[in-house]
């Protein structure tokens, strides 16, 4: 991608807003990508992305097939048990959890004792030809995690780059996946492939986004307009207030899916196929 050349500036072409429902008196949910069928083709390769407000004991131990997942943990201590990687570990406020499922996890994440964990759980398709990959957990800790800092920016990178900072995060399918902390009257880029899908979810503030300047303000979700496949382009952000805001953004799959629970595969036989297995034991 060249710094010079051209680059098609992205447009927003929907915003909507996420709605908090009470699933219990200890777990809160919103929905901010649902997964719908009239959605998928326009967030492809997510499948979906909840914020979760919840304590100890509203997720109990469950499979997953077909996806990975990416959890990130904006407050409190979220414990993590799994079968692959033999035993506990806890993400941190700042943390996130690349976890990729492959043909198949089993764990249970859960807040430590007295705590209320608040997070982002984002689910990114994979690829048919990967979906029964060996499952694989990369820990993006807070510490480690490439900033990209401009005056009045700071830009965590989780997966992908932004202004050529890069993480070494391992994607299957490819992802952009970055936050934004940008004070008042602070315009940054970020470059994306044109062929990416992609979506900002503002967390604080307020801010306008893309070709147009469209507002967004906390709670609010922005899908990008297209790029052109195969050539570079951009998204602006400009921040009115204090801002902080995330980008996903990846490559599109175009796969047939069926889904049923925490199995996402091609075809309906190939879920039948993972509640057998996952009955078999065959998980382990
Ligand atoms: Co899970």
């Amino acid at each position: 991608m060249s710094d010079n050349g051209q680059r098609t500036q992205r447009g927003i072409k929907r915003v909507w807003n996420a709605r908090k429902n009470d699933i219990s008196s200890t777990h809160r949910n919103s929905l901010i990508l649902e997964p719908g069928p009239g959605h998928f083709e326009e967030h492809d390769p997510f499948l979906l992305l909840a914020e979760d407000w919840f304590g100890r004991g509203s997720f109990d131990v469950h499979p997953h097939r077909g996806i990975e997942t990416v959890t990130y943990v904006m407050e409190g201590r979220l414990e993590h048990y799994d079968n692959k990687s033999g035993g506990k570990d806890e993400l941190l406020a700042g943390d996130a959890q690349w976890m990729t499922a492959g043909r198949g996890v089993i764990h249970k994440e859960d807040p430590a004792e007295g705590e209320t964990v608040h997070s982002l759980q984002l689910w990114v398709n994979l690829p048919s030809g990967e979906k029964m990959t060996e499952p694989r957990y990369q820990n993006l800790r807070a510490a480690n995690m490439p900033v990209r800092e401009e005056p009045g920016a700071k830009i965590r990178i989780f997966s992908g780059e932004s202004g050529g900072v890069k993480t070494p995060t391992v994607n299957v399918v490819p992802v952009t996946m970055v936050e934004f902390r940008l004070e008042p009257g602070v315009t940054v880029k970020q470059d994306l492939p044109g062929g990416y899908n992609g979506f900002f979810f503002v967390l604080e503030g307020e801010g306008r986004f893309g070709r147009e300047g469209v507002k967004g303000t906390e709670r609010q979700a922005l899908m990008l307009g297209p790029g052109e496949e195969g050539l570079p382009s951009e998204v602006t952000i400009t921040a009115d207030t204090p801002l902080r805001a995330l980008l996903y953004a990846g490559q599109p799959l175009r796969e047939p899916i069926a889904a049923r629970g925490p199995f996402v595969m091609n075809t309906e036989e190939q879920i039948r196929q993972a509640y057998q297995d996952y009955r078999d034991g065959k998980f382990v």
